[in-house]
């Protein structure tokens, strides 16, 4: 460690970016989590391809737009938020951080932005949902047993969430072959809170295949349809969101079936390897839907200019997955702050490098040049 001019000690490890918040969270988690955090399904190439899109997408700047300072404040579902940024649901917490979920949800709040918490969460929903004012959207897997799921979804209600956000790429697990290799199982002590008492809270070690595979195979529903959207709009009056749509004709069923707001993902890259980058397709399903539902996309956003890309092509807001897990494994709570700091930092810098003063002036024409 070295001196400034003040004297004062330069700690060179602090993180310039997300990729270095990542390399400061690799040496503090296991390994066979670190594997199942950044892992992606079969060659991996939908991971990647998610972030190269982005990387691909040019941002065609005004200028002269007199904006001296940014306000990145909007709204979600009428539910206000700090800036555009949202933090995506993610399993199993407590393999980054002994404090877990309960440690993301702080953050989340102290930052001002939404959180969706996981079905497969470590630490109870009722104890997130305390942990702070901050809105929490419930992330549901529908599982095999309907009275199970119904019962996840009024506890959520119950707890305070405010929306439920159904996930309808994963009819079963896309193989992570380093998960396969690992054998990926959660440790004694962590286990799947939320479903605690009812035999589906463990995910246990399995030869030769990930625990969590198994995991999903076994409780999950495979066969699920439009009409499981109906089902789930039956049983609750919260908002029902859909999750892990990348086609057109996909966002116009949801909207169709009475979704309010879908989310195009493709897991990471963590199901179907080859799906479309989500930057590919947000635009198409922007201009066939994006009248009738609130547009989230996930899947790579790694910069500030990402969420401009992203808002300019039809989204309402992005979420973030892995780099939440690097803060949380890098140092908990703090470390998940300091990452949505430097999206905010990063999305105001390029909110004013484009000529930007508020989010509703972040529109189209910043990806498609000015005509
Ligand atoms: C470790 C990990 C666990 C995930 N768990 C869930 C989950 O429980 N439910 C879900 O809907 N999506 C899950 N996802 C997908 C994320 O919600 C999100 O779509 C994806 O991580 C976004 O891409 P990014 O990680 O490149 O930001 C998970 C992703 C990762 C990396």
């Amino acid at each position: 460690m070295s001196k400034s001019d003040s004297g004062a000690p330069i700690d060179h490890r602090e993180p310039v970016n997300l990729r270095d918040v990542a390399e400061l969270a690799r040496p503090r988690i296991d390994a066979s989590a670190w594997d199942y955090y950044a892992g992606g399904a079969r060659d991996e190439l939908s991971l990647r391809g998610n972030r190269v899109a982005w990387e691909r997408i040019p941002l065609h700047y005004r200028v002269l737009t007199g904006h001296a300072e940014r306000d990145l404040k909007t709204q979600i579902l009428g539910q206000p938020t700090s800036m555009p940024v949202m933090i995506a649901p993610t399993a199993f917490h407590r393999l980054a951080h002994p404090e877990g979920e309960l440690a993301t949800a702080r953050a989340a709040s102290a930052a001002g932005v939404i959180m969706m918490l996981s079905t497969l969460s470590t630490v109870d929903m009722e104890a997130v949902c305390a942990a702070g004012p901050g809105p929490i959207w419930f992330q549901l897997y529908v599982y095999k047993d309907r009275g199970l799921t119904r019962d996840l979804v009024h506890r959520a209600e119950a707890a305070g969430c405010k929306a439920i956000v159904v996930t309808v790429d994963a009819a079963i697990i896309g193989t992570r072959e380093r998960d396969v290799r690992n054998g990926f199982h959660l440790p004694p002590g962590i286990e799947c809170r939320n479903l605690v008492g009812t035999g589906f809270e463990e995910v246990s070690a399995r030869a030769g295949q990930s625990g969590l595979a198994a995991y999903v195979k076994d409780w999950l529903e495979p066969a699920l349809t439009w009409e499981d959207v109906d089902w789930l709009r039956s049983v609750t009056r919260l908002p029902i969101l859909v999750k892990g749509v990348i086609r057109v004709d996909d966002a116009r069923r949801a909207a169709d079936y009475g979704a309010v707001g879908v989310v195009v993902s493709n897991h990471g890259g963590r199901q179907l390897d080859t799906a479309p980058a989500t930057a590919d397709v947000l635009g198409p399903i922007a201009d066939a839907v994006g009248d009738r539902v609130n547009l989230l996309v996930d899947g790579g956003v790694r910069r500030g200019t990402d969420v401009v890309k992203a808002l300019a092509l039809g989204a309402q807001a992005v979420l973030l997955g892995r780099p939440v897990l690097w803060g949380l494994g890098w140092k908990g709570q703090a470390g998940v702050e300091q990452v949505l700091e430097m999206m905010r930092r990063e999305l105001d810098e390029a909110m004013a490098l484009s000529g930007c003063g508020d989010i509703s002036t972040v529109t189209r024409d910043l990806v498609t040049g000015g005509t």
